[in-house]
């Protein structure tokens, strides 16, 4: 699928933006400050009704007061839709065809993959992040998995508070009441232990090819997933409920001790190494964007694959961290991708630097040209 046309007014610095796109790759150039960045929130609004940079939607609003308008057409295999996004004070309306849709409705219509800076800390930041990056990738493509993390996430808080009232109560009753906990607890993880399984062993799958075309140096880019207990980590995923029961019951003098549960999902993580070394902990600053874009692509193939058409690729600061060899592998991945691209530097020369031919967007004091 891809966005033939953008429409984008007081998102930020962003003034009355009327844009037709190309299918392929675009370059947005323009100076610190102008709004290239924002161009791409813009986009990536329209297309999950928020932000990549806030959680805090009314930060994106004009200073000059609203309401930000945002507006495009889809085109893809399921026919063309004009989406819409306006936020007024502290009220959303997400629109879809002109009419009114609640999010869950509104969500699938335009599938993005981005990348910016804030998602470095995938790489970069605690297990948490990692986790995150990969529900958000599971629930892209299986929206329904956000129901299994929800009842997962309850039933651990509900453990958590009976170990907690249990400790200061010296109730008789903790030991079978907490069986009947563990058995949900298990049921609701072995959901999710074997969600992000599959969904990192499909990733992990697709990083030989992308890796070969984007670190031309031969880097090897491994991704492991690591559940919790480490004992789960097994070839065959139909012994995880047995695993996990036995862990669970062999750790409940130290979850009564420390009145949570040690185990389970909420402390897996991935390792993700690039020619071997462990790209959390030692990777440079070039390694670890590398190790992200390829991740990312990874993302991309995975909704190419399920959605029988690709998603559009969102991309800030192109170039930052990358040497000339990597940003020339990329630009040229980019290029023969056959996915819709949008990507952001604030090098105006870049495309006959890395000798690409694309599409250019310049934006200037928030006002978008084709250069
Ligand atoms: N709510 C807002 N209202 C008006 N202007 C804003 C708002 N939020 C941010 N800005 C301004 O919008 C401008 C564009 O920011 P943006 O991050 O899009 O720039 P950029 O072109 O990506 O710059 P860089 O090259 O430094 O990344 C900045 O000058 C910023 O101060
Ligand atoms: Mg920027």
């Amino acid at each position: 699928m891809w966005l033939s046309e953008l429409e984008a007014d007081r998102l930020r610095n962003l003034k009355a933006v009327s844009l037709g796109l190309s299918a392929g790759l675009t370059l947005v150039v323009g100076r610190n400050g102008q709004g290239k960045t924002s161009l791409l929130e813009s986009i990536y609004l329209l297309a999950t009704g928020s932000s990549f940079r806030t959680r805090r939607l009314d930060d994106l609003i004009n200073w000059n007061d609203g309401p930000l308008r945002i507006g495009g057409k889809v085109e893809g295999l399921h026919g063309n839709r004009r989406l819409g996004v306006v936020l007024d004070g502290d009220a959303r309306r997400l629109l879809v065809d002109g009419a009114e849709r609640d999010l869950d409705d509104f969500l699938g219509r335009l599938d993005v993959v981005d990348l910016n800076g804030e998602r470095m800390k995938v790489l970069r930041g605690g297990p948490d992040e990692r986790r995150r990056f990969l529900d958000r990738g599971i629930v892209g493509l299986k929206p329904s998995f956000l129901k299994s993390l929800g009842e997962y996430r309850r039933v651990v808080q509900q453990r958590n508070a009976l170990l907690r009232e249990g400790a200061y109560s010296g109730r008789a009753t903790l030991g079978a009441e907490l069986d009947v906990w563990d058995e949900r607890l298990v049921l609701a993880a072995t959901e999710v232990h074997r969600r992000r399984r599959e969904y990192a062993v499909g990733l992990s799958g697709e990083l030989g090819e992308i890796c070969r075309a984007l670190v031309p140096d031969r880097g090897e880019l491994l991704l492991r997933y690591q559940p919790s207990p480490a004992a789960a980590a097994t070839d065959d995923p139909a012994e995880f409920p047995r695993i996990y029961a036995e862990a669970v019951a062999r750790g409940r003098g130290k979850d009564r001790a420390v009145r949570h549960t040690c185990c389970g999902p909420h402390r897996d993580d991935l390792t993700v190494e690039l020619n071997g070394v462990d790209l959390r902990r030692f990777g440079s600053a070039g390694q670890v964007r590398a190790g992200m874009i390829a991740l990312k692509f990874g993302k991309l193939m995975m909704l190419q694959k399920d959605r029988g058409e690709a998603p559009l690729f969102l991309m800030d600061d192109f170039d930052s961290d990358l040497d000339e060899v990597r940003a020339s592998a990329l630009a040229g991945f980019l290029q023969e991708g056959g996915f819709q691209a949008l990507v952001a530097t604030s090098k105006e020369n870049m495309a006959s630097r890395l000798g690409v031919s694309c599409t250019r967007i310049r934006m200037d004091d928030g006002v978008a040209s084709a250069a």
